[in-house]
Parts: C-alpha cells; structure tokens; sequence
C-alpha cells in the first residue's frame, strides 16, 4: 500500500490532483512529529491562506482511520501518523508472501515496449563508452519485465558500412584465421589499424575496399562468409561480458538486416512529397523545425544510419506491435533521434510518438591520481570494458584479502563484487549526468556504492545463517529504527514503477542505498539475536524481509550478491 496516494486521496485539496499532492508528502527525519508529513508552504500560494492556516484547517477536517491514526497541525505542516503495526504487518506479510516477485506488477500486462540498447559495432573493441548503453538498457529490460511487460531486447549491430570493404581488404592481405579466431576483436582492429596506415600511402586501396564492400551488398558469397565470420567473431566476443552484467537480447538485428528494408520507406517517402534533392542527395528538409536536414540517400546512392534507422523503426512497428520503443543512446545522437521521430511523424506514422530515446551521459575513467584517462579509437587508447572488469576484479580480491583472509572462494565473491561495482558505479546517477569513473570510488566498501549494499545484504545473510528460524510475528511495538526500515521496504513496488516511468534505473541504485543504510542503522542499534520478548522473532523477519527487497532490487540492475564477504 502507498502510504502517500492513502492520504492524498483523503485529503481532497482544490486545484491540485491526487498525485501532486502525493508527491508534496514527505516523511520528517524526526519521527515524533510523524511517520508522514505535509509541509503547507507551496499551497499557501494557491489557496490564499497562510500556511499555518491551512495546516490547521486540513487537520480538523481530515478523517482519521485504521491506517492512518492521526493528523496534528505544526508550524505549517500537517503531521500524519500511521497505524505502524498494520503497516508492519501489510508490509512484512506481502514480502514473504510474493518473495521474489515483491515489487513486480502486471501493470504493463499486454504491452509491447522495445529497447534498443548496447547495439555495438562490429569488429571495433568493446570499451567503456559502452557501458552505459549496455547497463542502462538492461536494467530497464528487466524492470519493465518485472512490471509485466513484453520487453524485446535489440542490439542494433553496427554492421554496415565501407569499413567492412576495408576489413575483407585487409584480412585478405595480411589476415591469418587462427589469429584471428584466437585474439578476435583485437586482431580485427589491428587489421583495420594497419589498412588505415597503409591507404595513406596508396589510396588506390579504397577503392577495391568500396568494390569489396559492393560485393558484400550484392550477396558475393566469399565476401559474406568473410562478413560473417567477423560478426559471429565479434558477438561471441562480447557475449562474455555480457554474461557478466547480466544482460541479454531478443534480436541482434542489426543495420544490414534492414538493406531490403529501405526501399519501400523511400518509396514512401517520395509518395508523400517529403523526399527532395540537394546537391545530388535524397534529403527531408526539416528546416520548419529548426532542425538541419534529414539525408535519406548520399548522391552515389547509397542509404545512411538514418535511413535504416527509418527503416528499423517501421520493421520494430510492424513486428512487434510496440507500445513503447526506447533507444538508449548517448546525447551525442540528440538530434539523429529528433530528425528520425519527426520524419516518421511527417510520414504520418501515428506511433512516432511512442519513440522515447533514452539520452545519456558520458562515461570517462579517472585514474590513480584522479586525472582523466584519454581516449582515442585511433591512438589505440581506448579502455576496454573487459579489462575494467578485470582491473576491479583484481583490486577486489586484494580489499577481500585485507578485510577477511579466510573467506572461502575469494576469487568467486571479488568477481561477484568488482561486477556488480561496476554495473552500480554506472547506474548511481541521473542517466543524462556525465559519469566519472575511479576504481577507488566504485569499490569504496563504505560509499554509496555496489559492494556496500552487496556486503550489506552479506551481513543479513549471516545473521539469519546464525538463527534457528523464525516464526513471524506482528504483534510487537516498533522502535524508530524498525519502522523506518519497514516504511522504505514497503516503498520497494513504487519506487519499481517511477523508474519505468522515468526511465531512470538510478531510482532502484539510489533505493538499494537507502533500504542498506536504514538496516545498517537497525543492525547497530537493535541487538537481534537473543534479543528479549518477540524482538528477536520480528527483527530476523525483518532481516528476512530486507534481504528480500535488497536481492530483487539489485537482480533487477542484474548484480547478484554472495553468500559471505
Ligand atoms: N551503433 C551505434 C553507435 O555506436 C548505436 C546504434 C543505436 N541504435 C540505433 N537504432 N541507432 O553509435
């Protein structure tokens, strides 16, 4: 139940919705004011009346019941408090009752949402910059699942383009397979590397590379196996890691899949008037939009990102009748998105309104002394997500080997921890925020970060390894530190629905901290085991209970929590 929505609804105020009240109630740090209060100074404004008034007024009238016992003016806030017991039992009783579905809906029953996330290029490394994309997308594929939806993971593969001609030139030349198969992407980039160096001096090799390119395009078989051999190389490749984080697609269609998919929307596009020429190219003028031109087809013909992205948005419609299509992808692409929707609107294309590109921000690595490590494609600088994964499970390793030696399995639980370090690291702002990533930070044990929620939910593993069970029991007066921890777990469902709403993973990320810091909090204050009266059976429920929200919301940023740490 939403404590917030509860009240709202009673208190009926003029000019303002059910939800905006809700969001004006907050809960006070000082609980012997309330569990839950509204401050009346942003309604001063709208209904004439001092705040004070006002609180007093809505206080007199509100009708208290069996949930929430009470309404006392203060000071311009009108103080709620709950029936703690009830909302204990409510709580306490839904969290065993649903397990690992606590916080699932089905909501989002018999909807469609696509997301196109990740989408790497092929044969170019895997580095951080991609991992955002990645992290983000996933956990909004599994939150949205958990709220019920039919959620379709696509990689939309970078798989076109004259840099493919270069790569059959190159591989072809100087290629060896078992190289190749052995140190995959990067001897692939190596190739790419060389090509580049070598058609400085002979630029007569782009143009067989533009005639291997043309060959892929007209269905050659050698220069398709070739092709594929790269793609297959690539995804098996970064498979890995995505393994690792957790994360998975539905589709790996990428832009070749949409060569034989153009035609009919340029086609289109032309019926209606919207395609015109400048300088030898097919464009869509977007100037009444303040927006530089949409370009359909280059002056030799060929199709660009946009027109298969055109085409992708069409093909995601048709087949899977979407309610929703995110794309997650950096703000770099602000505008790519903004020309697509609107040509498809142009195009008549009613749904052009349920595309949502999911904006974000830069990912950059700090290093030791705090400086911003550079990096280049071209230089070969680039940081590999893989070796990031490494590096943190390494200095992992090393934190377990200080704080606990004799931790069975160190090698398990650095790997659990250094992963999920980094998926939180990625996800612990605002997505649009630029992050900036140092090992010291993600892997602090006592900072807002994955291995302190992770150890956390550790530390109430053990305390209910060393119980003997525990028979709920709700009948029990509360201290603060109790029903604290409980109201935050009883938010666990809405806080699950905001961040769909908002599409900001961050929400459950921010979440996981505070439901670990409140137990934390319980956990030094409150002794547990052997504690007197029914304390012991309800504070290992309350363990039990919490353990449970901290697992489901962790699983759904796809980070998993072990055993000891
Ligand atoms: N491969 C592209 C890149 O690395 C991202 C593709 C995003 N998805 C899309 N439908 N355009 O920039």
């Amino acid at each position: 139940m939403n404590y917030r929505n509860y009240i709202a609804e009673k208190l009926k105020l003029d000019g303002l919705t059910e939800e905006e009240v809700s969001a004006l109630i907050l809960t006070p740090p000082e609980k012997e004011m309330g569990d839950y209060a509204l401050p009346c100074f942003k309604l001063a404004k709208i209904l004439r009346k001092s705040p004070n008034l006002i609180a007093e007024e809505l206080a007199k009238a509100y009708p208290a019941d069996e949930v929430v016992v009470s309404a006392t003016a203060l000071n311009g806030y009108l103080n709620f408090k709950v029936n703690r017991a009830a909302l204990a039992k409510e709580t306490l009783e839904s969290i065993f009752a649903a397990g690992e579905k606590y916080g699932s809906s089905d909501i989002g029953e018999g909807k469609t949402v696509c997301i196109d996330y990740s989408s790497i290029n092929i044969a170019k490394p895997f580095h951080i910059g991609h991992l955002s994309t990645t992290v983000i997308g996933g956990a909004l594929y599994r939150i949205f699942k958990f709220l019920g939806y039919n959620a379709v993971g696509i990689n939309h593969l970078g798989d076109y383009g004259t840099q493919f001609g270069k790569l059959i030139y190159a591989y072809k030349k100087w290629g060896d397979e078992e190289r190749v198969k052995e140190n995959g992407i990067r001897e692939l980039t190596a190739l790419y590397v060389r090509y580049h160096a070598e058609a400085e001096k002979n630029p007569a090799m782009d143009d067989e590379a533009r005639h291997y390119f043309k060959l892929i395009e007209d269905g050659d078989k050698e220069c398709n196996d070739l092709f594929n051999f790269f793609k297959s190389l690539t995804i098996k490749e970064v498979e890995k890691i995505y393994d690792e984080l957790g994360v998975s697609f539905d589709s790996y269609a990428g832009e070749s899949f949409y060569n034989d998919k153009m035609q009919p929307i340029i086609d289109e596009l032309e019926e209606k008037g919207l395609l015109v020429e400048s300088e030898g190219a097919k464009i869509v003028d977007l100037s009444d939009y303040g927006m530089p031109p949409c370009l359909i087809l280059r002056s030799d013909g060929a199709s660009l990102y946009a027109t298969r992205d055109l085409a992708a948005a069409c093909y995601r419609k048709a087949t899977y009748n979407f309610d929703k299509c995110l794309y997650v992808v950096a703000y770099q692409q602000d505008l790519h998105f903004k020309q697509i929707f609107k040509v498809l609107e142009l195009m008549g294309k009613t749904w052009a309104k349920d595309l949502v590109h999911v904006s974000y921000g830069m990912v950059s690595l700090l290093d030791e002394n705090g400086n911003q490590v550079a990096m280049s494609t071209r230089n070969g600088t680039v940081v590999l997500l893989d070796d990031v994964l490494k590096r943190c499970h390494e200095k992992c390793l090393k934190i377990i080997e200080e704080k606990n030696p004799n931790l069975e399995d160190k090698e398990t639980v650095a790997k659990i921890v250094g992963t999920g370090a980094v998926i939180f690291g990625a996800l612990s702002n605002s997505k649009i925020k630029d992050v900036a990533f140092s090992y010291d930070k993600i892997l602090n044990f006592d900072g807002e970060t994955g291995p302190y929620v992770q150890y956390t939910a550790a530390r109430m593993k053990s305390v209910l390894r060393k119980a003997n069970g525990f028979k709920p029991n709700f009948d029990y007066a509360m201290n603060d530190e109790e029903y604290e921890l409980i109201a935050k777990l009883s938010e666990f469902p809405d806080v699950v629905k905001a961040s769909a709403e908002k599409l900001e993973p961050f929400f459950i990320t921010r979440y996981a901290i505070e439901v670990a810091s409140l137990y934390n909090k319980f956990y030094f204050d409150c002794k547990i085991i052997g504690a007197d009266g029914g304390a012991e059976n309800f504070r290992l429920a309350l363990t039990s209970a919490a353990l449970t929200v901290v697992t489901n919301a962790l699983s759904l940023l796809g980070i998993k929590i072990p055993e000891r740490m």
